[in-house]
Order: structure tokens, then sequence, then C-alpha cells
């Protein structure tokens, strides 16, 4: 940890070492985020591709919301779990028109969005900043609009962020994993390697965007270990020695924690570049690799193994159905909660609780300071 920064930008913050762990201390004050601003993948896309495009089918949302709810998984994500620690409502998908509350903020991710535009969704990282600006401007002028005659203020204000919101709101980004996955796909793993200069370019320079709108509070992941994700291992493991000792995929691994080695790098040079923005690195690819190493001690079933859909004998997506000389293809496992892996390439929601666990309290990030704290990081 940068502890010299620390102490030069926070007004009565304290750094001490604990027991050999740097432990910030900031005299139990909490932050009172008025909102959320998300921007991501499906890691974190809680209705937007569903509403765009097409709904999830069942088993999606069983286990929490007892129905498909938009996210590629059974419950809950880490971005619900974000909500629900700073006391806010889960985030409605700024492309979903039906039933959205956008009063604590709005969420722009969407499942196969990638940081570069050409990837594998229309809904890259610079369409959702456009998304962000153009539905910040429109609230600034229809609460405008709305505000003189508060007797005849229509009900769905309440359902509007108040424009002030916006600067003292939380933004966090997930974003990445789809760069690297549709460059393994399509091109080679030193090919990806080299794109990722370019990539973090592209996310530098919308970070740039969202201070100029007026963000100040920034909560980043970084990209997890995608050569752990079943759907990685059962297509990469040809090659003799590809594994790790966990049973992860390396070379996969290896780009995964270079673009993070990079992205650290952007996120350390975005403090130097944007006074008085506060930036929290999270660590979300160590703490998944936690979880996946530790399976077994944790009470989950094999890492690879997944809970909807099928990769082996016949390939069928997760919520389909099929039977194949006699054998039915696509029925959910009984035990989702004992999975990590819920479709072979998203997590399962206790997977995605207990990763919350662990990042949500600083103990991953960089400084490590507990996402209900981080409003106070300003330079
Ligand atoms: C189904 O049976 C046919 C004929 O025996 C065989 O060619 C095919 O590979 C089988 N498909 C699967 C998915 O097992
Ligand atoms: C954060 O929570 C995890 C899981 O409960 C715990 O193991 C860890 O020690 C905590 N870290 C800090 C810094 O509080």
């Amino acid at each position: 940890m940068d502890s010299a920064r620390l102490c030069r930008c926070v007004f009565g913050l304290m750094v001490v070492g604990l027991v050999g762990l740097p432990q910030v201390v900031l005299g139990g004050r909490r932050c009172n985020f008025p909102a959320i601003y998300n921007f991501g993948d499906s890691n974190s896309d809680t209705g937007g591709i569903s509403a765009a495009f097409a709904a999830l089918h069942p088993p999606n949302g069983e286990t929490f919301f007892g129905h498909p709810s938009g996210r590629y998984c059974d419950g809950r994500l880490i971005i619900d779990f974000i909500a629900e620690e700073l006391k806010l409502p889960l985030l409605s998908a700024y492309l979903d028109s039906v039933g959205t509350n956008f009063r604590h903020g709005a969420n722009f991710a969407t499942g196969g969005s990638s940081i570069l535009p050409g990837g594998y969704s229309p809904f890259h990282l610079g369409i959702q900043m456009s998304q962000f600006i153009q539905f910040k401007s429109r609230i600034s002028a229809l609460y405008t609009q709305l505000s003189p005659s508060a007797g005849t203020t229509p009900p769905f204000k309440s359902f509007l962020p108040r424009p002030k919101d916006f600067s003292n709101a939380l933004y966090t980004i997930d974003i990445g994993q789809n760069d690297l996955s549709y460059g393994f796909q399509h091109t080679t793993i030193e090919q990806v390697r080299l794109s990722i200069p370019n990539i973090l370019s592209q996310f530098f320079q919308a970070v740039h965007q969202l201070y100029k709108e007026g963000a100040r509070v920034f909560w980043v992941h970084n990209t997890g270990p995608i050569g752990c994700l079943p759907y990685t291992v059962i297509y990469g493991r040809s090659k003799p020695g590809n594994l790790d000792q966990n049973g992860c995929v390396k070379p996969q691994n290896e780009v995964a924690q270079e673009f993070n080695r990079q992205l650290k790098e952007r996120v350390f040079q975005l403090r130097a570049d944007l006074p008085g923005a506060a930036f929290t690195y999270v660590d979300v690819y160590s703490a998944k690799y936690a979880l996946i190493s530790s399976a077994k001690n944790e009470g989950f079933v094999d890492p690879f193994e997944f809970c909807c859909g099928s990769f082996y004998g016949y390939h069928i997506d997760c919520g389909k159905k099929a039977i194949i000389n006699g054998t039915v293809y696509g029925n959910p496992c009984h035990n989702p909660s004992m999975h990590i892996s819920w479709d072979g390439i998203h997590y399962s929601e206790s997977a995605n609780l207990w990763i919350a666990n662990r990042i949500l309290n600083g103990s991953f990030s960089d400084p490590p300071v507990s996402i209900g704290e981080t409003c106070f990081l300003y330079q």
C-alpha cells in the first residue's frame, strides 16, 4: 500500500500496521452514497442485455429472484451485494424500460460488452459512456422542468436521480474480460497480450470522461482468472502442460494477469492526473482464484463443474434443453449454492457472495479501504 499517499491525501486518516497487515482507520465514518453508476459486462449486468435483445430463460434467477432477472446467474451478482452493503436498492438496467427506478443510480453494464468496439456486443464501453452522458443531461433537463410546480409534479420524479447526486455517487467499473476472450477466440495469445495497451487506453479515456462529468469516487474491479472458467478449461486444456496446479489454463490466466498489471498502472496514473478523485483498485482476480483453489475447504464441489447448461458431450446453453440419443442435456443441478460456476462462464450467487464478502471490506483493494469508506480517499 502506498501509505505516504494516503496520509497526504486524507484528512484525519491514520495508517497503522496491525499484525503485519496494513489497516486504514477512518474513524468509523461511512460514506453516504446516494447512487451507484455501474459500467461493465455480464459480470455486473442486472438486466441490460436481456431487455435489449431477448429475455434469459429459467433457471436463471431461481435461487434469489424466483424468475429470470436478466442476470446470468441463479441469483445476485457482486454489484447487487455492493448495493446491499451500501443500503441502496439493487440497480436497474439503463436499457430496461419496464419497472425501473433510477433514484439511486443506473446500470450501464451489459452481457458481452468489451472495452473496445467490435466484440460480442454493440454496447462497448464507449457506448456505455455516451448512454451515461445522455442519461445525465436528460435527467438534469427533466428535473428542472418538473421542479417549479411541486403540486403537479408527477410521481415519476421520485424514480429519477437528483442531479446533484451525480457528483456524490459511487462509480463502479468491471470490464475487460470480453476483450480478452474475444481475442483468444479470434487471434493468438500473443496478439491478445500485445493488444492490452490499446484496450486500456480506451478504458483510461472513459474514466477521464466520467471525471469530466463530475464523477469522483471510483471502484475498479480487475479482470478475473479467465483461465479458470470451466468454458476455458474445456476448450483450452488440449495442450499438455497447459494447466496449473489448480487445473486452470495457464496462458489465458497469464494474459489476464498482464492485463491487470497494466490496469493497475493506469489507475495509478488516473490518481495522479485527476485531482479530487478517489480510486480503489480491487483485485477480484485474486479473490476468485482464492475461491477456486480452496473450493473443497469452502464447501463447494469441483470448481470446474457447473450447474446449468452443458459443454460435455453435447453443447447446450443454460436455460435450454435437448434430448440426444435418449440422454437429456440441460437439466440444472439440484444444489447451485455448492457450485462456484453457474453456467460455465458466470459465477453462482453463492460464489458471488463469497467473493463480495472478501472484497467489500477492502482486503483485496489498493488502498485497503472498505467500500463504505472509499469516499474519504480524496486527494
Ligand atoms: C448420437 O448417436 C449417433 C449415432 O450413433 C452418433 O453419431 C452421435 O455422435 C451421437 N450423439 C451424441 C451427442 O452422443
Ligand atoms: C474481510 O473479510 C474476510 C471474510 O470475512 C476476512 O477473512 C478478512 O480478514 C477481512 N479483512 C479485513 C481487512 O477486515
